[in-house]
């Protein structure tokens, strides 16, 4: 992931230089705790009982992993990701938060999720539409399939997916993001979308108070895949009862972060859903 830190080149640090882009990565994309809010009650609601052990593909700085076993003393999560850079930042600086019971049944693999032998699952979870990594039909069914044969007989997919008219345009979004008096501004940059293949470049980038900036922080050549055209790789792949939950909205017309099954939902200009897929 190319990065690059602008701004002030004299003595004094600026607040990019200093910056850490996981934990800024962490504040601005990630809600580890309503996303497991989401997974351990659809589980619970498609199974009758509870999902107890996860693999987090694609984990990054393990968010979702440490928050998982932090839920109850019998929860034990596998994240897996090809970087070791963000593995090694994981167990610097959210593996030593959880105690040690917790640290124990938390385990961190530096693998490709194509590849990963870690079976017996089950939840796996694909967010933050990583998956979109793998561009072409044969690759993303190699992974579906790879995720359903990780799965136990009840076990359930849990990915995500995003979409709208905006998706399809090179455009940039910004967010400012709160945090403890040290905000700063998220942004989401949609730099390149070929109509011709659906591929599209994106990056982000952090601006800071102080006017410096860091470019580029992520950067991401993504396939924008479709919910029909995941729904049907996901079938042909062997699972079953698909699903699309979407949000609905508060008395402000925003959108309430609680996502409720749906077959139809309005064409907005930008949208994220999450998708269950069970092994059945
Ligand atoms: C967008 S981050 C996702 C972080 C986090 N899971 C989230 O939900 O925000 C994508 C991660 O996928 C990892 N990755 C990319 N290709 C991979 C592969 N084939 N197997 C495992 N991890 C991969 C990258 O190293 C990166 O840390």
């Amino acid at each position: 992931m190319a990065r690059k830190h602008s701004g002030n080149k004299g003595k004094t640090k600026t607040i990019a230089d200093k910056a850490d882009r996981y934990r800024l990565y962490e504040l601005s994309v990630q809600s580890p705790e309503s996303e497991v809010d989401f997974v351990s009650r659809r589980f619970r609601k498609l199974t009758g009982r509870q999902a107890r052990v996860l693999r987090e593909d694609f984990c990054g700085t393990a968010a979702v992993c440490c928050e998982w076993v932090r839920r109850h003393r019998d929860n034990e999560a596998t994240g897996v990701d090809l970087d070791g850079e963000v593995l090694d930042w994981a167990s610097a600086h959210n593996i030593p938060r959880l105690k040690p019971g917790q640290q124990s049944r938390i385990r961190l693999v530096k693998d490709d999720v194509l590849k990963v032998s870690a079976r017996g699952m089950d939840v796996v979870l694909a967010m933050n539409f990583s998956y979109w990594l793998f561009r072409d039909r044969a690759t993303l069914k190699w992974y579906f399939r790879a995720v359903r044969k990780a799965l136990v007989a009840d076990g359930i997919f849990f990915l995500d997916a995003f979409g709208g008219y905006d998706a399809f345009r090179e455009m940039q979004e910004e967010r400012e993001i709160e945090n403890d008096g040290r905000g700063f501004t998220y942004v989401w940059d949609q730099a390149r979308f070929n109509p011709v293949d659906n591929r599209m470049r994106c990056h982000i980038h952090f601006a800071f108070p102080d006017g410096s900036r860091l470019a580029r922080a992520f950067s991401y050549e993504w396939r924008l895949w479709t919910i029909p055209e995941i729904r049907d790789l996901l079938e042909e792949c062997g699972f079953r009862n698909i699903t699309a939950y979407w949000q609905g909205f508060d008395k402000n017309g925003d959108a309430d972060g609680r996502f409720r099954p749906v077959t139809s939902a309005d064409a907005d200009a930008g949208w994220i859903c999450y998708l269950t897929a069970e092994k059945g």
